[in-house]
C-alpha cells in the first residue's frame, strides 16, 4: 500500500486529494494543527479512512514525528495561510507558515529520509499569485515572478526552496504552480464561494445584497478536483519538476457574477451587488491566465470542468446547503 502524508488536509485541496488517493488505494495520513481543531469532525465524518496526526508547519520537530509515524512514500505540502487579503495584515505570520513552513517541511523530509533521499517524493503547493504583476501573458514555468502580496512573496520563497532541495540534495521535489481552483469546498472568504453563497441566499430570499471589492480582476479559474489529480501525476514522474496547472481561460469577477445570478434566474443582478472599498487590496493582481502546455504533454493532464459548469456546481451546492438549513 502506498502511503501519503498531507499537510493542509482540512483545507479544500486536502479534501479532494485525500479522496483521490483513497480511491487509488493509498493509506492517507493528514496533519492537523491546534489542540481542538473544529475541522477534525468534518474530516472524520467525510473521510474516516484518513489517519490524523497532530502538528504544525511552524514546528519542525512535529513534522519529523509525523513523518516517522506515517513513513510516507509521498509528501504533499498543502498547508499554508492561503488567503491573500489576510496576508497584508498578518505578513509576519504568513511568512512563518507559508514561507518558512516550506523550509521546515523540506528539512523534516531530508532528516526523515536520512541516507536514502529517494525514499519520499515531495510536492509543494506553489501558486499563480507568484506571477503578481504579470510579466508575460499567458504565464508559463519560466515567466519572471513578481509577487504583489506578502502571501505571494512567501510562496516565491517556498517555490525556490523546493527547487533548491531538488538541486542540492537530489530530492524528488516538485512544485505545482496552480492557478485559482474552486469547488463547493472552497472557504467562504474567497470570492467565488462568497458569491455562490450569497447568490443562493438571495435566490432563497434570506439575503438581499452582496458587497465586493474589485469586479474587474481576472482569474484563470478551474475545478479543485481536476487540480489535485495534477499534483498526484507530478509525483509519478521519474524526476521532480515545476508545472503550471491552469485552464488557459480567464474570466473576471463580473463574469462569475453574471453566470451565478443567471443560474438562479436573476437577470438584473446589479441591484444586489455593491462595491465596498474595504474589499479592495493594497496591490492587486489584475490578470492571471496560465499556459499548461508542459503539464499536458508531460503529465497527460487536462482540466475537465469548464468555467460556467464550475460556477453552477458551486451555486447548486450552496442552494442545497441553504435549503437544508431552512429545513
Ligand atoms: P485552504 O483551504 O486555505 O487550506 C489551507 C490548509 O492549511 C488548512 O488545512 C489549514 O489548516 C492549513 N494550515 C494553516 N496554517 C497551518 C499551519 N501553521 N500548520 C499546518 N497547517 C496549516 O487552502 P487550499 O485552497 O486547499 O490550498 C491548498 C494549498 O494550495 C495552499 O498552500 C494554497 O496556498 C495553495 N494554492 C491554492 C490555490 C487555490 O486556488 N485554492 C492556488 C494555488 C495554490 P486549518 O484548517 O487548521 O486552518
Ligand atoms: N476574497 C475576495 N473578496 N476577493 C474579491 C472580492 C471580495 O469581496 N471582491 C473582488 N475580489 C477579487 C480579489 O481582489 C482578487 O482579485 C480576486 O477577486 C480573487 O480573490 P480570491 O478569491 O480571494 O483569490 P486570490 O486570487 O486572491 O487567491 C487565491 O488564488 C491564489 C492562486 O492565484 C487563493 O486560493 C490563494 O491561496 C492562491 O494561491
Amino acid at each position: 500500500m502506498t502511503r501519503a502524508f498531507i499537510t493542509g488536509v482540512t483545507g479544500q485541496d486536502g479534501y479532494y486529494l485525500s479522496k483521490l488517493l483513497l480511491e487509488k488505494g493509498y493509506e492517507v495520513f493528514g496533519l492537523v494543527r491546534g489542540q481542538n481543531n473544529p475541522k477534525i469532525e468534518f474530516l472524520q465524518t467525510e473521510l474516516p479512512e484518513v489517519k490524523i496526526l497532530t502538528g504544525d508547519l511552524m514546528d519542525t520537530s512535529s513534522l519529523i514525528r509525523a513523518l516517522n509515524a506515517s513513513e510516507p512514500d509521498e509528501f504533499y505540502n498543502l498547508g499554508a495561510i492561503s488567503f491573500v487579503a489576510y496576508s497584508w495584515e498578518n505578513a509576519s505570520l504568513t511568512t512563518d507558515v507559508t514561507a518558512k513552513g516550506v523550509l521546515n517541511a523540506l528539512e523534516a523530509t531530508r532528516i526523515y529520509a536520512g541516507d536514502d533521499i529517494s525514499k519520499v517524493k515531495f510536492y509543494q503547493a506553489s501558486s499563480s499569485e507568484m506571477f503578481g504583476k504579470v510579466q508575460q501573458v499567458p504565464q508559463t514555468e519560466s515567466t519572471l515572478l513578481w509577487p504583489r502580496s506578502p502571501y505571494g512573496v512567501a510562496k516565491v520563497f517556498g517555490h525556490y526552496m523546493t527547487i533548491n532541495y531538488r538541486e542540492s540534495y537530489g530530492m524528488h521535489a516538485s512544485s505545482g504552480v496552480l492557478f485559482n481552483h474552486e469547488s463547493p469546498m472552497r472557504g467562504p472568504e474567497f470570492v467565488t464561494r462568497k458569491i455562490s453563497l450569497a447568490v443562493a441566499r438571495i435566490a432563497l430570499g434570506i439575503q438581499d445584497t452582496l458587497s465586493l471589492g474589485n469586479l474587474d480582476a481576472q482569474r484563470d479559474w478551474g475545478f479543485a478536483g481536476d487540480y489535485v489529480d495534477a499534483m498526484w501525476r507530478m509525483l509519478q514522474q521519474p524526476e521532480g519538476g515545476d508545472y503550471v496547472i491552469s485552464t488557459g481561460q480567464t474570466h473576471s469577477v463580473r463574469d462569475y457574477l453574471e453566470v451565478a445570478f443567471e443560474h438562479v434566474g436573476i437577470a438584473d443582478w446589479k441591484k444586489h451587488v455593491f462595491q465596498d472599498p474595504a474589499f479592495l487590496r493594497p496591490a492587486e493582481v489584475d490578470l492571471l491566465v496560465g499556459d499548461a502546455t508542459k503539464a499536458r504533454s508531460t503529465l497527460g493532464w487536462a482540466p475537465k470542468v469548464e468555467f460556467a459548469d464550475l460556477v453552477r456546481m458551486m451555486v447548486d451546492a450552496d442552494l442545497q446547503r441553504q435549503r437544508a438549513l431552512l429545513g
